[in-house]
């Protein structure tokens, strides 16, 4: 019998079974042999969220949460961080190698040139009440691009999902800028193609009377921060891209479902909520009290815990680094002492260190993004721009994949059997 594979009995007929081990993986649709009897269906597995189910495969991303190890394409997430430039690693995860010099100039000569967006989309953003969230206004809207790019339905044509992704990384900046202005009533800053990717962004965010004095350190910062949110393989997010993508409609609307999964606060949400916790928290003085109330199950301690890291999230220690070189040129924000303490507590903390619970991502982040200007509402939407190309690159390895099928997963039905229908004037 060959090792790699795996010996089942049905205890129900008495009769066995073998199935295939391939890449530490059994086929979900080899249990479907295992039957009753003619009538049965066949065996399915019940995993709600995939917790233990590879929905695809991937050579994108590398994580190993046990050992806090993240790699795009094989590089360590420390080291792009230290050395690459954010559209380095875009074209790093979308193409599978690091660009040439020629080949890195295109990429970015390619993006710079699309920053413009329709200015009829800047009606559609009017549209939006002075206070409408953010993300909202960016799922919205960047749904709506579909709309002015119906050649973005020929999702077969290489060329055409290059131009597609081109697009995406070069006016999904233009539309979030829109959307911070667009909070503050302040008028739309356009594009200069004269910037880099990054000074871009941040001008069209902070430009007053065309003027803005940009901080080298501070444009780093957030370019690392953009890379550290590249991608993270399949995560609920990058999931929906997938799985929307999957019925072959555009990428645009693919991309807007990862932005609304995006949105929830147990997702890239959580940097908002954790600010929100900390001005709850108010005082260290206060941190036992809620470290109490989160561990009877009343609310979660926001920025803590994965589900796959398992020690300490490699991109938080990263993020943590580079607080202090923002601290340094914005001032200590002052909830920082609040959050060393919480993590503090907390990882002495048997109830954390029992569920190995550590600070993820977006425990710090959210704390540099406020150093920076940025409000507590818009911390999602940088969390979104970083995490683009790993969308775009997760698209496309998904239409690629000859195993790809629409998503459809099967249930477990728990609901009534057949019954009649019942006339208003018989029902109870
Ligand atoms: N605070 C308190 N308890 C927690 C927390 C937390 N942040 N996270 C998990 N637990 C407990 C949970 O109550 C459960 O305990 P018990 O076994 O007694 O019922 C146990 O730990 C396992 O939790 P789970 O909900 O089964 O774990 P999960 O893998 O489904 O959830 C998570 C992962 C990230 C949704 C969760 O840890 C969480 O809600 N964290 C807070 C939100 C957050 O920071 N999200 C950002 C994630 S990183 C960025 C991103 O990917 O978007």
């Amino acid at each position: 019998m060959s090792k790699d594979s795996l010996s089942i009995i049905d205890n129900r007929t008495g009769k066995s079974y073998e199935l295939a081990i391939n890449d530490g993986t059994i086929k979900a649709l080899d249990l479907r042999q295992i039957r009753t009897d003619d009538e049965d269906f066949g065996l399915m597995t019940y995993d709600p969220a995939f917790v233990n189910t590879a929905a695809c495969k991937s050579a994108i991303t590398y994580i190993d949460g046990d050992r806090g190890i993240l790699r795009y394409r094989g590089y360590p997430i420390e080291q792009l961080a230290d050395k690459a430039s954010f559209l380095e690693v875009a074209y790093l995860l979308n193409v599978g190698e690091l660009p040439n010099r020629a080949q890195l100039d295109k990429w970015v000569s390619d993006i710079t040139y699309h920053t413009y967006v329709h200015t009829n989309l800047i009606k559609f953003l009017e549209g939006f009440r002075y206070d409408a969230h953010p993300m909202g206004m960016l799922l919205g809207v960047v749904g709506a691009l579909s709309t002015f790019y119906p050649d973005a339905k020929d999702i077969h044509n290489p060329a055409n999902r290059y131009l597609q992704k081109v697009r995406l990384m070069s006016k999904v900046p233009t539309i979030a800028a829109f959307c911070f202005r667009h909070s503050r009533g302040l008028p739309y800053e356009f594009p200069r193609n004269d910037l880099s990717y990054i000074g871009n962004f941040v001008n069209m965010t902070f430009s007053i009377g065309g003027r803005h004095e940009p901080n080298a350190v501070l444009q780093r910062a957030l370019e690392i921060l953009l890379i550290l949110h590249a991608d993270h393989e399949q995560n609920c997010s990058t999931s929906s891209v997938r799985a929307v993508g999957s019925s072959h409609v555009d990428p645009f609307s693919a991309v807007s479902a990862g932005i609304a999964a995006l949105y929830g606060p147990l997702h890239g949400g959580a940097n908002e909520a954790v600010l929100v916790m900390l001005d709850e928290i108010g005082d260290k003085k206060n941190i036992p009290a809620f470290i109490e109330k989160v561990k009877k199950g009343e609310g979660r301690l926001m920025g803590f815990g994965h589900r796959v890291y398992k020690s300490y999230d490699p991109r938080a220690k990263l993020i943590k680094q580079v607080a202090y070189d923002v601290f340094e040129q914005t001032g200590l924000n002052p909830k920082l002492e609040i959050a060393l303490e919480l993590e503090r507590i907390a990882l002495e903390d048997e109830y954390f260190i029992k569920r190995k619970l550590y600070p993820n991502v977006d425990f710090y982040s959210g704390l540099i993004y406020q150093a920076m200007g940025y409000p507590t509402d818009y911390f999602t939407i940088l969390f979104a721009l970083g995490r683009m190309p790993g969308w775009l690159a997760q698209w496309e390895e998904m239409l690629l994949d000859p195993d790809t099928k629409i998503a459809r997963p099967r249930q477990v039905f728990t609901g009534y059997d057949q019954r009649d229908f019942v006339p208003m004037a018989m029902r109870g």
